[in-house]
């Protein structure tokens, strides 16, 4: 039994955490931290306290610090809190050599933070410089909440950005 339990798992997330528990064995449950995880952050507006970390730990009967382990070893996962959108721009060799260089000083222009910091809105999150997220031909691209945009321009940065809630 892991310590006390600071916060009550959503009726959504505990579906969502079922339904990756089904999928192993029943002794196996902690397969299931990295999806359990994923879905609680996003509940929690991006990230991860220890309260949450420690309930995922008592709802999936692992020790809280198997669970911290994972929590901050991740890069999709925070532990701090951050903006609610995501945003990852890749910077290695190919889409450096189609202008992400000049994408990321738009992008940090215009949300008027620095990557690796969250606009004051608590909106969003300009993450990361990528090292390669595999859509080489689609460079400059970047990754906004898991989804991949290519082929970016000003306006393209202009129109995804100025959409999210
Ligand atoms: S170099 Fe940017 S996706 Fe590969």
């Amino acid at each position: 039994m892991n310590g006390s339990v600071k916060i009550k798992l959503s009726e959504h997330s505990r579906e969502k955490i079922d339904h990756w528990l089904k999928k192993f064995p029943e002794d196996q449950k902690q397969s299931a931290i990295l999806a359990a995880l994923l879905e609680v952050q996003h509940e929690n507006n991006g990230f991860l306290t220890p309260e949450i970390m420690d309930t995922v730990a008592d709802y999936l009967g692992m020790p809280n610090i198997a669970v911290y382990e994972v929590g901050s070893f991740y890069s999709m996962l925070e532990t701090t809190p951050v903006g609610r959108h995501s945003i990852s721009i890749c910077t290695n060799i190919s889409c450096m050599l189609k202008g992400s260089d000049e994408i990321v000083e738009y992008t940090e222009k215009k949300l008027g933070i620095k990557t690796g910091g969250s606009t004051s809105d608590g909106k969003l999150f300009l993450k990361t410089e990528e090292e390669c997220l595999a859509a080489c031909c689609g460079g400059p691209m970047m990754m906004v909440d898991h989804v991949y945009h290519e082929n970016l321009t000003k306006e393209k940065i202009d129109k995804i950005l100025d959409q999210l809630d």
